[in-house]
């Protein structure tokens, strides 16, 4: 009887210029490309055996089981692994978030990332990182740029072979902080997944795309620069825009609670005052105030005690996804 096992870590990662909508949503080749810093020590955990003895795959989550939708996505995401590595065994997964679960930080990039290196590792293959951001984009699109470290561009490419992610800064190039104002810590309703699906329905997503090249431009250059007053109006232009598409989809879709709008209005307010920070949302409801280093403490004492904020959990920039030893 054989078993064959790998372990790997990967961080999550916070879209600057995001990922909304794709061209082919079974290869989840993107509509436009995005950007993205790592998320130092939001991070999962995956333990992947490969084992013979296997009737169907099995998956952990923080310990507890998981049946159903969550363990069918991570299935075919394994048959591509299997496919590659031409075996036909099953897997066991095992795989730890260390921040809390259901605290609504996204955790798909860090889940696929971690799972695509651990996985394909174990199956014996020896992916180089293009590869390996090109698998993980298979089980979460944003999870391709949790592969290489720092500050990472997916480059949407037109095909499976020319869609991944590459770094375009290292994590020490510059000392941003994301100071992510929890909400809410409820499941969201609309799955980014299904978010996906219903871009193209909005009127909004056809210009939301042609300037996606003029936006990524102004993201890099501005982070090449490290130029803090480009990046924070080009960030909230692009999540605004992201929003729009969501709210005018059919269905239209609102992930903002009020929280959310008071958050992104106080940190205008708070920059209009002096400080250096600026706001970008995701698919849920909690704000991320992204600020340099030094100007983290002053931003997390003004936006701790808004109305509605429950927590601030701060992370750094954060490296690539990496193997470790069980
Ligand atoms: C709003 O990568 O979570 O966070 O490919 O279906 O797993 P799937 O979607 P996902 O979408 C991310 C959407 C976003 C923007 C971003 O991270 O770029």
């Amino acid at each position: 009887m054989s078993t064959r096992t790998a372990t790997a870590i990967a961080n999550s990662n916070i879209a600057f210029i995001k990922y909304w909508g794709n061209r082919d949503e079974s290869l989840r080749l993107a509509a436009n490309g995005s950007i993205s810093m790592n998320l130092d020590g939001l991070e999962t955990r995956t333990h992947v055996t490969f084992d013979e003895s296997l009737q169907g795959d099995l998956l952990t989550l923080n310990g507890q089981q998981v049946r159903g939708a969550g363990l069918q996505r991570v299935s075919v995401f394994l048959d591509e692994v299997r496919r590659l590595a031409k075996t036909a065994q099953y897997a066991r997964v095992e795989s730890q978030n260390n921040f809390p679960s259901g605290a609504g930080i996204a955790s798909s990039a860090a889940a696929f990332s971690a799972l695509a290196m651990a996985s394909s590792r174990a199956a014996g293959l020896a992916l180089n990182e293009a590869e390996l951001s090109r698998l993980a984009r298979r089980g979460s699109g944003s999870a391709c740029r949790s592969i290489p470290g720092g500050f990472v561009e997916w480059r949407a490419g037109a095909r499976d072979e020319d869609s991944f992610g590459v770094s375009i800064a290292p994590p020490d190039h510059w000392d941003l902080s994301d100071c992510i104002l929890i909400v809410s810590s409820a499941a969201k309703a609309t799955s980014s997944t299904e978010g996906h699906r219903l871009a193209g329905s909005s009127p909004l997503q056809v210009s939301r795309l042609a300037d996606a090249p003029r936006r990524l431009d102004i993201c890099r250059n501005a982070i090449l620069q490290r130029d803090f007053a480009a990046l924070a109006q080009v960030v909230e232009l692009d999540s605004n825009w992201m929003h729009a598409v969501m709210m005018t989809s059919s269905p239209p879709l609102f992930y903002w609670q009020e929280a959310t709008l008071t958050a992104m209005r106080e940190v205008i307010v708070a920059r209009k005052a002096g400080l250096p920070v600026c706001y970008t949302v995701d698919a849920g409801p909690n704000v991320h105030v992204l600020c340099e280093r030094s100007e983290e403490d002053q931003a997390v004492a003004r936006l701790a005690k808004l109305p509605g904020v429950q927590e601030v959990r701060v992370a750094h920039v954060g490296g690539p996804a990496r193997t470790v030893e069980p």
